[in-house]
C-alpha cells in the first residue's frame, strides 16, 4: 500500500491543516485559489471571516476541540 498523498491534520483547538495536492471547490463547483505545495488551514470552528479558510478567529472565540483517533 502506498502512502497517502494528502494529509489532513486535526489541530488541537484549531483548523484542519491540509497538506498535499488538493482541489478545493465550493458548492457550485467554483475552485478556490490554493497555492501549490503550501499547506492550507480550513476553519473548523465556524468563526472565520475568510471561510473556508482559517483566519485564526478560533483563538479569540476560545474554540476547544481535541479529538483523537481510536487506537487500533
Ligand atoms: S478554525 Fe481557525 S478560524 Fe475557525
Amino acid at each position: 500500500m502506498s502512502a497517502p498523498q494528502v494529509e489532513i491534520k486535526v489541530r488541537d483547538d484549531g483548523p484542519y491543516k491540509v497538506t498535499g495536492p488538493v482541489r478545493l471547490v465550493d458548492a457550485d463547483g467554483g475552485v478556490f485559489d490554493v497555492p501549490d505545495g503550501v499547506p492550507i488551514a480550513l476553519c473548523r470552528c465556524g468563526r472565520s471571516a475568510d471561510k473556508p479558510f482559517c483566519d485564526a478567529a478560533h483563538r479569540a472565540a476560545g474554540f476547544e476541540s481535541c479529538p483523537r483517533a481510536a487506537r487500533r
